[in-house]
C-alpha cells in the first residue's frame, strides 16, 4: 500500500523544462526528498549551481533554498534520480510534429529508462501533457520490455496547470490538483505526496487516467478557444465602431461566462495552446471524432496576428524601409520564452516585406536574436523606438505599460501607436500627438 500522510516523498523528476523544475523546487519546498535530471549537462550545471536555465520570477529563490535544504540535488545521471524514487514524475518535452501530433518519442525513453533503474514499487507520473492514451502506451512499453518489474512500475496521470511567469505561485497554490491512476498504490502514494496541499483545503479530483490526460487537453482547449473568440468579436467590434473591452468586461458579469482569459489581442502564443490544440485536434480525428472548432480557434488566432500587420500596412502605406518597433518580444509578460510567440511572427511578416524592424524585450532580446538575425533587438525601448514610424504592443510588460509618452514622441520618426494588447488609455496618447490603434476599440487618430 502506499505511504501514510505527511511523509517524506522520494521524487525523481526527469527532465527539468518550465514543468520540471517549477516541480522540482516546488516538491522539496513542501519537504519531500527531489533528485531532479537532464540529459543536457549544461543544464544541470546551471541548477547545481543555483541558477534556473530561463526566466521565471520567484524561481532562482526558491531553488538556491532548496538546494541549501539538502532536499534538492540535480544529476545527469537519471540512475541517481530514479533509483529509491517512490514518485518518478516525467517531464520532458512533447513537442510537434508536422502532422501536428504530440512527438513522444523522449516520453518513451524515459519511461524505458525509469523502467530499467527503478529499484522499488513506484509510480510513474506523465508530468508532460500527452494525449489520452498515452498511459496505455507506457503500461505496454514496460509490460514488453521489462516483464520482471512490470507488477512494480504503476503508471499515472498528474497534469499540470502552471501559467509561466506565474508557475512557482501556481504550484504552491493551485486551484486544483488532478490525477488520473489505476491502482490503490498510486492512489494513496499521490495523496500522500500531495498531502502538504490537500491539508490547507487544494481539491484533489481523482479520475481515471484517460479522463485526466483528456481533462488537460480540454482546459487549454476552452481557454483557447475564450481567447479565440473575443479576438473575432474584436475584428467585428472594430468595422462596427465597438468598443470590444466593454462588450468583455459586459460578457464577463455573467458567472456563467467569468471575466477571465476575454482579453482581445494579436492572439496567443506559447509552446502550450498552440501545440496542445494541434494534438488534441488529431486526436479527435484519431478517434474519428468532428470536433471543428479546435481547427476554428487556431485559424482566429492566425487572423488576429494578420489583422495587426494588415493594420499596420493600412496606416503606413508602403512598409518598405519603414521602421518598426515590436514592444515586447516574449509570448506573454514574466518570461523570456518566445516560442509560438505572436511578436516574432509579425516580425517574420513585416522582414519579408522590407520593414526595418526592432524588438524591445527586457529579458527575451538576447534569446532572439539567433532565432531571427534580420530582427535587430534591444533591451532599451527608448532605443526600440528612436526613429520609429510605428509600435506595436506586442506582450504587456511593465516597461511598454509605464511607457514615458513625452519621451516616445520625441524620439519617434512618426508618432503612431498599434496596441496589440490593448494597455493605453487612447485620450492620453492623443494629449502626446499620437495616432493610436487598439485592437477591437474606435481608434484615435490626431492631425
Ligand atoms: C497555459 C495555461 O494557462 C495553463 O493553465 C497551462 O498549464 C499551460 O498553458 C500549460 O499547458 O502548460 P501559458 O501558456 O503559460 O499557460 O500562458 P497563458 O497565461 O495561458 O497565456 C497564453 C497566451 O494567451 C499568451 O500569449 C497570452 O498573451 C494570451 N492571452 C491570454 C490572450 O491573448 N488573452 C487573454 O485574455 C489571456
Amino acid at each position: 500500500m502506499g505511504l501514510e500522510s505527511g511523509e517524506c516523498v522520494k521524487v525523481g523528476v526527469i527532465g527539468t523544462g518550465h514543468v520540471g523544475l517549477v516541480t522540482c523546487v516546488t516538491m522539496a519546498a513542501v519537504g519531500h526528498e527531489v533528485v531532479g535530471t537532464d540529459n543536457e549537462a549544461e543544464k544541470i550545471d546551471l541548477l547545481t549551481a543555483g541558477r534556473p536555465w530561463f526566466f521565471e520570477p520567484a524561481l532562482e529563490d526558491l531553488l538556491k533554498e532548496q538546494l541549501s535544504s539538502g532536499r534538492l540535488t540535480f544529476s545527469t545521471e537519471p540512475q541517481q534520480a530514479i533509483e529509491d524514487s517512490q514518485v518518478l514524475m516525467i517531464s520532458v518535452g512533447t513537442p510537434p510534429r508536422a502532422s501536428g501530433e504530440a512527438n513522444l518519442v523522449a516520453v518513451e525513453k524515459a519511461v524505458q529508462t525509469v523502467a530499467r533503474y527503478a529499484t522499488k514499487e513506484c509510480v510513474i507520473v506523465e508530468k508532460s501533457t500527452v494525449p489520452t492514451g498515452t498511459a496505455s502506451r507506457v503500461r505496454l512499453t514496460i509490460d514488453r520490455m521489462y516483464p520482471q518489474n512490470a507488477a512494480d512500475l504503476h503508471v499515472a496521470s498528474n497534469p499540470e496547470f502552471l501559467r509561466e511567469g506565474h508557475a512557482v505561485q501556481d504550484a504552491m497554490e493551485p486551484d486544483r490538483i488532478l490525477v488520473g491512476v489505476d491502482s490503490d498504490f498510486s492512489r494513496e502514494t499521490l495523496r500522500t505526496l500531495y498531502s502538504p496541499w490537500t491539508r490547507t483545503g487544494v481539491p484533489l479530483v481523482e479520475t481515471d487516467i484517460a479522463t485526466a490526460e483528456l481533462a488537460k487537453h480540454a482546459c487549454n482547449a476552452f481557454l483557447a478557444l475564450k481567447i479565440s473568440f473575443i479576438n473575432s468579436v474584436a475584428e467585428v467590434c472594430e468595422r462596427a465602431d465597438a468598443d470590444v473591452v466593454k462588450v468583455a468586461e459586459l460578457m464577463g458579469m455573467d458567472a456563467r461566462i467569468g471575466p477571465h482569459f476575454l482579453n482581445a489581442g494579436m492572439g496567443y502564443g506559447g509552446s502550450c495552446f498552440p501545440k496542445d490544440l494541434m494534438a488534441f485536434e488529431r486526436l479527435a480525428s484519431q478517434l474519428g471524432c468532428d470536433f471543428g472548432i479546435l481547427h476554428e480557434i487556431a485559424r482566429a488566432n492566425e487572423r488576429a496576428l494578420d489583422r495587426v500587420f494588415e493594420k499596420i500596412g493600412d496606416i503606413l502605406w508602403n512598409l518598405e524601409d519603414k521602421r518598426i518597433a515590436l514592444l515586447g518580444l516574449a509570448f506573454k509578460p514574466g518570461t523570456d520564452d518566445t516560442r509560438f510567440a505572436p511578436a516574432l511572427a509579425l516580425a517574420e511578416k513585416l522582414i519579408a516585406v522590407g520593414s526595418d524592424v526592432i524588438g524591445f524585450d527586457p529579458v527575451a532580446a538576447e534569446i532572439v536574436r539567433s532565432d531571427i538575425p534580420d530582427l535587430a533587438t534591444t533591451t532599451n525601448i527608448y532605443e526600440a523606438l528612436e526613429g520609429a514610424d510605428c509600435a506595436v504592443v506586442c506582450t504587456e510588460w511593465d516597461e511598454v505599460v509605464g511607457l514615458d509618452l513625452r519621451r516616445a514622441a520625441e524620439v519617434m520618426n512618426q508618432k503612431v501607436v498599434v496596441d496589440g494588447r490593448n494597455v493605453f488609455e487612447g485620450e492620453k496618447l492623443r494629449e502626446h500627438g499620437f495616432s493610436y490603434f487598439p485592437t477591437g476599440r474606435p481608434r484615435i487618430v490626431s492631425e
